[in-house]
């Protein structure tokens, strides 16, 4: 069983799929690390070295190989990872358990301020013009994130709580 857990930067993929990887005994990788693990390089390094195109291009490359997995794992890929070329098609041919982790643009902007350094795509903007950003971002990247065949509203519950109805849901 493959289950792939998708969503905007700060929605807790990475975190709740270590949390459900402890809860059910599953593997989880997490699609950023895999790249950095290959790359040797932190994804900052990456879009600074060798820039976007590069690192969305082994993005691609990995996230294809993760998906060949025979085993049961959990993949949280990067937020960008279901909106370029054809990567969601192939999220989705993959398995029947791909969720979205649906945050509203408040608690992302509010949660982003925090965690900016280590994002490429935000750590430039002011925090004042980061919630128009997100906003706009995520109006364009719903459209991927949408066709998920599950979302998970993160909004208002635990990481616990999350992880629980995401394996109530699993099919
Ligand atoms: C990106 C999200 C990041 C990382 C890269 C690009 C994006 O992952 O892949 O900085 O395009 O939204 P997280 O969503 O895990 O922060």
């Amino acid at each position: 069983m493959i289950v792939i857990l998708i969503g905007y930067m700060g929605s807790g993929k990475s975190s709740i799929g270590k949390r459900m990887a402890r809860k059910t005994k599953m593997k989880v990788i997490d699609l950023d690390d895999f790249i950095v693990e290959k790359e040797n390089m932190t994804v900052p390094q990456i879009f600074e070295n060798k820039g976007e195109v590069y690192f969305r291009k082994k993005e691609r490359e990995y996230l294809k190989q993760l998906l060949q997995a025979s085993e049961n794992i959990i993949i949280s890929v990067g937020g960008g990872t279901p909106c370029y070329g054809d990567n969601m098609e192939e999220i989705l041919k993959s398995t029947p358990n791909v969720f979205y982790l649906k945050a509203s643009v408040e608690t992302l902007t509010k949660r982003l301020k925090k965690k900016k350094e280590e994002r490429p795509l935000i750590k430039n903007i002011a925090n004042d013009d980061l919630q128009d950003f997100i906003r706009k971002h995520l109006f364009e990247r719903n459209f991927y994130y949408m066709q998920s065949h599950q979302i998970i509203d993160v909004d208002d519950i635990s990481r616990k709580k999350a992880v629980k109805k995401i394996i109530k849901q699993l099919s």
